[in-house]
């Protein structure tokens, strides 16, 4: 009789899913983790990477580690699995990996902010874009390693999702729900109801790129869907001095031709094996101090009085994954389409900028401050770097002191040009002379507390003077080297708006150089931008302020701020935008002429018709797509509780058969059988 009890209410509960609570009953079965973050998927032309989960979540049983010993009850002797091992982030290397995708024993992980002091934490390779720079300028054997701590996981097929939690609430969730249900008497988990992680990231895309893109644009109108994007962004490109003339009168635009350009670059993404970066040495230093070289070199060359030589500020977007945004303006270049579209590569708006009008390349890698060196790599020698980086060495500050590398070429965009170009004439300022001396590049650690940066706290060894000091000693070099004039004034100050910029990158987005700018973002959001490229289509919020910031250094102030400012703007030589006058006087505004644009920052692979995916010549990465990430705890049943309800299920069914048969073959008694009435067939 119990039976046939419970065999109803389940038959209730299944006719009327939608009434009855349904809904808070799940929420009593599951905790969700809304903080974590997790791995996703990635492909090139060749290969898939990065993790994805099965379609339907991966599930397992919790098993919290402190040590690496911990594993080891699960790897030999567990036997409820599958398991989700937790594991403290420090533990997370190569070996382990290895270790967890041989077991079968394992459905997923999710790793922990743990408090440990981590020495090197990196999951670039060791030579990083290696198949896309210079050939042999970075090697496995000898100590040539750029990035020597490198486990390359951020390039692994990982086989199982793979989750990371930092905040100390959800840690705790996680461990003390291990410790209820878990966290005794391994020997009897099998009997017992576990407490069971559930990851969901199923990832669409697969294979490969090319496979991925031909998947996405198969044209059925019943189901388009995108299974994966081109990762891409925007380029920031801004010059010293304007690119055209205008004449009020005629109102017509010239371009000034036959300029010579000296490039300073720097990149401004950076990648982490999660959906999360920092990027406080690369790329933020170098970003910072091309910032402030614009911001001087404006005071100190106010208007081009017959140089001719102008300076070209770039930031290349997507330079983590084999040089995104360095191949597509070198590709724009030689096809006449830089720094604008041209119809047929002929000059209307702007000059033509080619890889030949470079005069000088100089490329500003990490500099944080280390032990107070700053080394030029010079990878060909020629008298022009080779002057420019005396001209560094003179006006260097003292607490600094400049070292000369020659012949080698750590990763950076400038190799798209030089792979090339191989005679251009190129600097690339960083802070180490062969391995980086940044432990945590591309990676979450690569934080403020990684570069030693303290907020207002502007000392002489800080680094806020450092950056500044480097700034100033190449804005005066190029001063130097495009008036011909030695620079006598004094430094100008900039380690408070150093100060300011490292603030905005690391710590808030809310400060006061984004509200000068007014373009502030409009969420009030606390976490620093993420400075992963994301994909094509999809312009990031860090990107756009860049540029307003850069066109805000080197712009002029032409009149009072007021609703028609933005409308002078009818000829493109110049953007007009309001903007405070300083950070320190936010309301103070005026209107600002700057020349700054945006290029696309995807590679060329992807707009070339055609394009051979074997011939490895540029970029080719993609993002998968995918519906929904999420990560929760609930309570799996024991195998013998599991074993029950599926009896009770099998015997539910068959005694509601039975029961339907009953009735159906009763039916002439239970139900007064309708009488057909004929219908009428004439009226
Ligand atoms: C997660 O988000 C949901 C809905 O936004 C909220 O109800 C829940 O309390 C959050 N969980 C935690 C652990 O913060
Ligand atoms: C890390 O340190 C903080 C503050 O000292 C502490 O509250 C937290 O519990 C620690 N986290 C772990 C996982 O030990
Ligand atoms: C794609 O990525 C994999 C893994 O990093 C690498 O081995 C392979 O060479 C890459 N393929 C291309 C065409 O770059
Ligand atoms: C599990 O229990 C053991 C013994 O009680 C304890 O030492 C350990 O800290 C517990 N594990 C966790 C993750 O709390
Ligand atoms: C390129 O286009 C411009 C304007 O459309 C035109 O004046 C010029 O003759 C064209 N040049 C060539 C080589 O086609
Ligand atoms: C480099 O400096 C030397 C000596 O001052 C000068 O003769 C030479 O022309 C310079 N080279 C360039 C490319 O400016
Ligand atoms: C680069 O310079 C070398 C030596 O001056 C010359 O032999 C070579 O042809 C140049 N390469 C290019 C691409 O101009
Ligand atoms: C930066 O990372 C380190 C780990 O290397 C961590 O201890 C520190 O708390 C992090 N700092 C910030 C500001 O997040
Ligand atoms: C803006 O331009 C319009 C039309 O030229 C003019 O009427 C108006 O007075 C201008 N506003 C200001 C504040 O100058
Ligand atoms: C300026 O341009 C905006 C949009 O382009 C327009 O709505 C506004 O009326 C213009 N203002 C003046 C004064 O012309
Ligand atoms: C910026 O670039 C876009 C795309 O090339 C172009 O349409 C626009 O005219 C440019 N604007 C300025 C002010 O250069
Ligand atoms: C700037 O303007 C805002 C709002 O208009 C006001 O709240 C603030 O006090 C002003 N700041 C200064 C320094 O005047």
């Amino acid at each position: 009789m119990l039976l046939v009890k419970y065999g109803l209410i389940l038959l209730i509960f299944k006719l009327f899913p939608l009434c009855c609570n349904g809904d808070r009953i799940k929420h009593r079965m599951y905790i969700d983790i809304n903080a974590s973050t997790s791995c996703f998927r990635r492909l090139n032309a060749t290969h898939q990477v990065g993790c994805s989960s099965k379609r339907a979540g991966a599930t397992g049983v919790a098993h919290f580690c402190e040590v690496e010993n911990d594993l080891t009850f699960i790897l030999k002797n567990g036997n409820a699995g599958p398991y989700i091992p937790i594991l403290p982030v420090s533990l997370w290397s190569k070996k382990i990996l290895q270790t967890l995708e041989k077991s079968s024993k394992v459905s997923g992980l999710l790793l922990y902010m743990n408090n440990e002091t981590l020495v090197s934490f990196s999951h670039d390779l060791q030579c990083p874009n290696e198949n896309y720079g210079v050939e042999n300028t970075c090697s496995k054997t000898d100590d040539l390693k750029w990035n020597s701590g490198g486990t390359g996981i951020l390039f692994e097929n990982i086989r199982f999702p793979v989750f990371y939690i930092d905040k100390h609430d959800d840690i705790k969730t996680v461990r003390d729900c291990f410790n209820k249900f878990n966290n005794y008497s391994y020997d009897t988990q099998r009997d017992r109801s576990l407490c069971s992680v559930q990851l969901n990231s199923f990832m669409f895309g697969a294979k490969n790129t090319p496979t991925c893109i031909r998947r996405s644009n198969i044209a059925t109108n019943l189901n388009p869907v995108r299974v994966c994007d081109p990762l891409g962004d925007k380029n920031v490109w801004a010059s010293l001095f304007p690119l055209a003339t205008y004449d009020e009168k005629t109102d017509k635009i010239k371009p000034i031709l036959g300029q010579k350009y000296i490039v300073v670059a720097a990149r401004t993404d950076t990648a982490s094996f999660f959906d999360r970066t920092s990027g406080a040495d690369s790329p933020i230093t170098g970003l910072v101090t091309l910032l402030a070289v614009a911001k001087l070199l404006k005071q100190m060359l106010p208007k081009n009085e017959n140089y001719n030589t102008n300076v070209l500020f770039i930031l290349f977007n997507g330079e983590t994954f084999d040089y995104i945004g360095s191949q597509r303006v070198l590709y724009d270049m030689q096809n006449g389409n830089f720094p604008i579209e041209t119809q047929n590569g002929t000059a209307e708006i702007f000059p033509v900028i080619k890889p030949s009008d470079i005069s000088l390349f100089i490329e500003l890698s990490q500099l944080s401050r280390g032990d107070g060196r700053v080394f030029a790599h010079l990878y060909k020698v020629d008298s022009k770097n080779t002057n420019f980086t005396e001209r560094l060495r003179t006006n260097m500050a003292a607490s600094i002191s400049l070292q000369k590398s020659e012949g080698t070429l750590p990763p950076s965009s400038v190799q798209t040009f030089l792979k090339k170009y191989e005679n251009l004439s190129t600097i690339i300022l960083t802070n180490h002379l062969r391995a980086f001396s940044n432990k945590f590049y591309n990676s979450i650690f690569d934080n403020s507390t990684n570069i030693n940066y303290e907020y207002l706290n502007i000392g002489p060894s800080s680094i806020q003077q450092h950056l500044s000091d480097v700034a100033n000693t190449i804005s005066k070099s190029i001063f130097e080297e495009i008036t011909g004039q030695t620079y006598t004034a004094q430094n100008q100050k900039v380690s408070e708006l150093v100060d300011e910029l490292l603030h905005c990158y690391l710590e808030n987005p809310n400060c006061k150089i984004f509200q000068a700018v007014g373009k502030q973002p409009q969420q009030q959001q606390n976490r620093p931008f993420n400075l992963y490229v994301g994909v094509d289509g999809n312009t990031n919020k860090a990107t756009t302020l860049l540029g307003f910031v850069l066109g805000w250094f080197v712009g002029d102030i032409v009149g009072e701020s007021n609703e028609n400012c933005t409308n002078i703007s009818k000829n493109y030589a110049f953007r007009f935008y309001n903007m405070s006058v300083s950070m320190n006087d936010l309301n103070n505004t005026m209107c600002f002429r700057m020349v700054m644009n945006f290029t696309e920052a995807v590679s060329p692979a992807f707009i070339i018709k055609d394009y051979d995916w074997s011939s490895n010549l540029y970029s080719s990465w993609s993002e998968s797509t995918w519906g929904e990430i999420n990560m929760r705890l609930f309570l799996k049943p024991s195998t013998s509780h599991e074993s029950m309800t599926m009896a009770v299920g099998c015997l539910s069914l068959l005694f509601s058969s039975i029961l339907v048969y009953f009735i159906k073959s009763r039916s002439h008694i239970l139900f007064t059988p309708e009488s057909i009435q004929p219908s009428p067939v004439d009226c």
